[in-house]
């Protein structure tokens, strides 16, 4: 089990957070709490659950579930338990068709006594913390009053002590889950006002912070936790400084002194150690039958906003689909495009 206090975590996003993006994470950032893709209750129970809920980083890592149906989240959590998570954690924040189609996701919503009961059963099925992922509301129940109604009985009923708020409303229909990601305005003040009128929960803010400097900020004004998504997968360095800026406790003291110089010590990170590690990680995968690109895929943004980076990323993504078994074709990308130098 790992220390879940720390404040900063990366967001479940399908296709992106998988368990290479994962590993991948951890070489830049040990304490940052990572969260899987969305999995369906269903397809836990039905499919291959190895390839699923496998995983092959360590720290601290919550599974995120999907679904409606309190008896199968009961027994989804208590597989997802046996494959070592720290935490499990429920999507009533995803406005997609096909998720919605299955009736859970962000219509959840607006059936605050169903997913106080699949709380309950998450969390009895797992013996594990567990939290909700949620947006502020969905058309039609927007307003704060409806937030708050909705913290409170999940809370109240479903025992649970630990949101994740996404600071925007959910369109249901109309909007793509893309759009409804960028359309819908941000109301962080929502989320802030939140943390005033539950101040024994724990709030967990997400949507649209682009840096850790964004995170900073929320922490400072009250807020227990921050999630990054896109910006994490698009920008992924900027994790870098994650561990020396935050504590458990919040910002470390440090910078609060001013005395960033140190903990921001461009030198710091090891590249040679990344390459290393990235190698043998991807000789283990080609041995399985696996391709490169399926791991590299994810660090396209290593060196995003860098001098060089657009040529790393261009040499990486032209080749990766070339040479499928080339491990080292990381660490020639790195060189091709001078980033280092
Ligand atoms: C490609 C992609 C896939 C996503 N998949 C999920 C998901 O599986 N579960 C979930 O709760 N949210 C999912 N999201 C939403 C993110 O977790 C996050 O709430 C959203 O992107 C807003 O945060 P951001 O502005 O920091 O990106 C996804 C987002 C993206 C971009």
């Amino acid at each position: 089990m790992f220390d879940l206090d720390f404040p900063l975590s990366i967001a479940p996003m399908m296709e992106w957070t998988d368990r290479h993006y994962r590993f991948l994470m951890r070489k830049i950032t040990q304490k940052t709490i990572l969260y899987t893709e969305m999995v369906t209750a269903e397809a836990i129970l039905r499919g291959n659950q190895e390839k699923l809920l496998g995983k092959s980083e360590d720290g601290p890592c919550v599974l995120q579930l999907g679904g409606d149906s309190p008896e199968k989240i009961l027994q989804a959590a208590r597989i997802g338990a046996e494959f070592c998570y720290d935490a499990l954690n429920l999507n009533v924040g995803c406005p997609s068709e096909r998720v919605q189609n299955g009736s859970f996701g962000a219509c959840l919503m607006k059936e605050p006594n169903l997913v106080a009961e699949l709380m309950l059963a998450m969390a009895e099925g797992s013996k594990l913390p567990v939290s909700v992922k949620h947006r502020i509301g969905v058309n039609g129940l927007e307003s704060y009053d409806d937030l708050s109604k909705f913290v409170q009985i999940v809370h109240e009923r479903g025992k649970t002590n630990h949101f994740i708020v996404h600071a925007r409303i959910a369109i249901l229909e109309g909007l793509s889950p893309s759009e409804n990601r960028n359309i819908p305005p941000l109301r962080y003040d929502d989320v802030h006002r939140l943390k005033k009128d539950f101040p024994h929960l724990k709030i967990e803010i997400n949507g649209g912070i682009k840096d850790l400097n964004d995170a900073i900020f929320q922490i400072d004004s009250g807020i227990d936790a921050v999630m990054i998504g896109r910006a994490a997968y698009e920008n992924p360095m900027i994790f870098r400084f994650a561990d020396s800026i935050f504590t458990n406790q919040g910002i470390n003291s440090d910078l609060e002194k001013k005395n960033s110089i140190n903990i921001m010590n461009p030198e710091s990170f090891n590249w040679d150690k990344l390459n290393e590690e990235i190698e043998m990680y991807l000789s283990d995968w080609v041995a399985q039958g696996g391709r490169i690109h399926t791991v590299l895929r994810h660090a396209l943004g290593f060196f995003y906003g860098q001098k060089g980076g657009r040529i790393f990323r261009r040499y990486l993504s032209e080749n990766m689909h070339k040479s499928p078994s080339d491990i080292r074709l990381f660490k020639n990308a790195i060189a091709s495009s001078g980033v280092l130098d």
